[in-house]
């Protein structure tokens, strides 16, 4: 069952990273099992419970709703013929207290493969990697602040060649990071004890952006991911940005499959934002939910405008100095970095093209370019 609203008052902003998560999880799931892998290992580093409503089934915990989501795949498959799919679930906590409910949670459910390790992630690297050996790994890592030793968990990370959706705690970090007293643990964060120098260097703006500019360099260099690609969640009531979740994959279709998600949950985030506002406010609000949802995508969502006109820029800079790159490539590093999704690219390229800006074949019939189509500069005329 998806998560429900009902049980996240006042934490709306985890209703939005659940929904994202468990979508995500769908959608890479059925491609995993219909392709590359049989085994699907679901490890949550940072599990919980915390702050919990349903404290009786734990439907609004992360943990509860991978199983849920991960079982109907593999039931849907299943129905469908497809056998010996396997689902593991590895889940990791600090708090005793929470360990203690985690266990009692897998005890109750002997159908399912589940291992809860206790303590930090970071102690429980080798653990939990010598059970994710075969199969494809989705590592989710949520903690509350920045306290990660990000060193470690990269070499995790590169050494599963998986997939993991890491939380960015942005508000947490934007306040705190200018502050001396918390220099060494952003170090650590940032798997960078000399981080300060260049953060200094930085161009003017939030601490946050910076710090995450620094973490995705790192990530990068330490090769845990080919694409990182990232969503901003706000807090409804207070309409600031919370969190950001960035997904790390050496994929193009996960790229292609966040920007898809990140879409339909935009919605859903703006869909909450304007029924806080009905209930606070105590009176109908001036314009239709339907219109407030169309016209805040359309200003800033992904495909908007703007982000159509990044990519495009993008597009004939990437083509400029790699004449000749295959499509789906141009595609999925586009997409990483502006919040667009193919079909939006596949307009993007045919309208430059029609502009005289790029060329590119397209096969008899065909109206958009296909993933190995190769796409060049327009051939300027001589002076
Ligand atoms: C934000 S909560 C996780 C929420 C959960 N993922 C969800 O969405 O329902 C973070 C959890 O990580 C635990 N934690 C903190 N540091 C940790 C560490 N180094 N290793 C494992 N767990 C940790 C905390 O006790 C807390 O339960």
């Amino acid at each position: 069952m998806p998560p429900r609203i009902e049980n996240y008052r006042g934490r709306e902003q985890s209703f939005i990273k659940h929904l994202f998560l468990n979508q995500y999880l769908e959608s890479a799931a059925y491609k995993l099992f219909q392709g590359r892998s049989p085994i699907f290992n679901f490890v949550d580093a940072f599990a919980g419970p915390w702050r919990v409503s349903d404290t009786n089934r734990y439907s609004d915990a992360s943990f509860s709703q991978a199983i849920e989501t991960l079982e109907m795949v593999r039931r849907s498959l299943l129905d469908m013929g497809r056998t010996g799919l396997k689902v593991r679930f590895r889940f990791c906590e600090r708090n005793p207290a929470s360990v203690a409910k985690l266990r009692e949670f897998a005890a109750e459910k002997p159908e399912f493969d589940i291992q809860v390790f206790s303590g930090p992630f970071e102690d429980n690297l080798n653990g939990i990697r010598s059970v994710c050996q075969d199969g494809f790994t989705f590592t989710f890592i949520d903690p509350t602040g920045w306290n990660v030793e990000s060193a470690k968990v990269f070499e995790f990370l590169r050494s599963l060649n998986g997939e993991f959706l890491f939380n960015f705690m942005a508000e947490e970090v934007n306040r705190h990071a200018g502050w001396d007293g918390v220099a060494a643990s952003v170090g650590r964060f940032l798997a960078d004890p000399a981080w300060k120098d260049a953060f200094e260097a930085m161009p003017e703006g939030p601490n946050e952006t910076k710090i995450l500019q620094l973490l995705k360099a790192k990530m990068k260099e330490a090769q845990v991911a080919t694409y990182l690609t990232d969503m901003a969640i706000r807090k409804p009531r207070e309409d600031r940005i919370k969190m950001r979740l960035i997904l790390g994959t050496h994929s193009g279709f996960g790229v292609e499959v966040f920007r898809t998600v990140q879409e339909k949950v935009e919605k859903e985030a703006v869909r909450t934002r304007h029924t806080i506002q009905t209930e606070e406010s105590g009176q109908s609000q001036l314009f239709p939910e339907d219109q407030v949802i169309a016209f805040e995508t359309d200003r800033d969502g992904v495909g908007c405008s703007g982000h159509k006109e990044l990519a495009s820029e993008l597009m004939l800079r990437t083509v400029a100095c790699r004449p000749g790159v295959a499509f789906s490539t141009l595609a999925a590093e586009v997409m990483e970095q502006v919040p667009v999704r193919t079909t939006h690219l596949n307009k993007v390229a045919t309208a430059n093209r029609k502009a005289g800006l790029l060329r590119f074949d397209l096969p008899g019939g065909k109206r958009t370019p296909s993933p190995s189509t190769r796409l060049w500069p327009s051939i300027k005329p001589k002076k």
